[in-house]
């Protein structure tokens, strides 16, 4: 068999299952691909040949140099998420470039100020897009990383089977305006199978499903949760179960005390995800968990924007202004004027209230914000903040990054069915 360069690489990348990419300059290529996701042979979408795409891997203060080159039918776009990146940078259709058109290509550049566990996706079409495995870790290491044996990217992916076990393509819109498209299969995808009981592991857990919300409880480790949506917690956490909304992630160090599983007991499961098989014994550390090195941060101080966000629609709702079933203060779909419209450092408050009957989980671009517990506390930092049905939260932030910053929820059918509005910093 005589094969071309393109095809030799394809192949290549279709054996080694999607190996890490870093260093210099990286190419993503989406392409419609047939590949193996939760034990299955399926026509899906792929960054590289693969679902998820290749583990992006950077270290703090390097320059990502990413070119996109569009292998798609479809238009094609790629968005950092929780990455505080340059506007131009954020892959964001209409508010920040324009979506590129099969066979072009665009170079996203920006710099790495943060360190953490992030994720990278298309934000074209995004419901259908992400579902189909357009996604994948975006992973910015410590300048001095804290030891572990094992460095492990977890992603949580549901996917919907017709009931002739075949991806299902029918993208119902009457889903939307419930709990969004559920899949029947759920899975965690772990870059790598087994480990040694003793083991200090540092898992990066990131839930890449377009509206499934996880709780996830893992048996066989003991340690910390660490970070949350890539920010390192000032205390880490104990690993008690884990709620992990669309985009959400979590950073656990913890030692191998037997088989390792992941389960999602959510609303009453209890269904395996995945597991660590464990293929030998070796002496634990005896160093305690380690505290992450903040990132550079101004902590929010008075607000000189406050406002207010509520939550709106859904099955049994009345209508709203726009095209959609989903809205926000009154309106479906990108409104013409902004949230908000701050001078660069102004600190925002914006207190989101969830009048719908189904949770939300709502992420701000370009920044990451404190949650405010009952009684005005700074809670930790988020890029995306999940409320329960009826539940209201303020949330607070220093609007330091210059442009157009969409908000939006993450559950992707809400957001795609009008549940996104957008807020400027100038
Ligand atoms: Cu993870 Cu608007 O995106
Ligand atoms: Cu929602």
């Amino acid at each position: 068999m005589k094969v071309n360069r393109r095809q030799a690489l394809s192949l290549l990348a279709a054996c080694l299952a999607t190996p890490a990419l870093g260093g210099s300059r990286i190419t993503l290529r989406p392409e419609e691909i047939v590949t193996q996701v939760a034990g299955r042979r399926l026509p899906m979408l792929g960054f590289n040949g693969g679902v998820p795409g290749p583990d992006i891997r950077f270290r703090q203060g390097d320059t990502a140099q990413i070119r996109l080159d569009n292998g798609l039918n479809d238009g094609a776009l790629v968005h950092w998420h929780g990455l505080r990146v340059p506007n131009r940078m954020d892959g964001v259709n209409v508010l920040t470039q324009d979506v590129v058109i099969p066979g072009e290509r665009f170079d996203y550049r920006f710099d790495l100020a943060d360190a953490g566990t992030y994720w990278y996706h298309s934000h074209y079409l995004s419901y259908e897009q992400v579902s189909r495995g357009l996604f994948g870790a975006f992973i910015v290491e410590e300048r001095d990383p804290p030891a572990v044996d094992h460095d492990i990217t977890v992603q949580l992916f549901d996917l919907l089977l017709d009931a002739d076990g075949q991806y299902d393509d029918s993208f119902d819109p009457a889903r939307f305006a419930t709990e969004g498209r559920l899949g029947n299969i759920k899975t965690a995808i772990l870059s790598r199978n087994s480990v040694q009981q003793g083991d200090r592991l540092r898992l990066r857990i990131i839930n890449p499903s377009i509206d499934r919300i996880y709780r996830l409880s893992v048996t066989g480790l003991a340690g910390k949760i660490v970070a949350l949506d890539g920010m390192p917690l000032e205390v880490p956490q104990a690993l008690a179960p884990m709620a992990l909304a669309p985009s959400q992630r979590c950073d656990v160090i913890a030692d191998v005390t037997g088989p390792v599983a992941l389960r999602d007991t959510y609303d009453g499961a209890n269904d395996l995800l995945g597991h660590l098989t464990v293929t030998g014994t070796r002496s634990p550390s005896t160093a305690p968990i380690p505290t992450l090195p903040p990132n550079r941060m101004t902590r929010p101080g008075t607000p000189d924007h406050t406002t207010r966000l509520v939550l709106q629609g859904g099955a049994g709702a009345p209508a709203h202004r726009g095209t959609g079933t989903w809205a926000l203060n009154d309106v479906s779909g990108l409104p013409s004027r902004p949230l908000i419209a701050a001078k660069r450092s102004q600190t925002m408050r914006i207190e989101i209230e969830n009048r719908t009957g189904f949770p939300h989980v709502m992420h701000l671009h370009g920044h990451h914000f404190h949650e405010l517990d009952t009684s005005g506390d700074l809670g930790p930092l988020r890029d995306s903040t999940l409320l329960a049905a009826g539940e209201t939260r303020a949330i607070t932030a220093v609007l330091d990054n210059p442009g157009a910053w969409m908000l939006h929820c993450h559950m992707l059918s809400h957001q795609a069915d009008g549940m996104a509005t957008w807020l400027t910093v100038s």
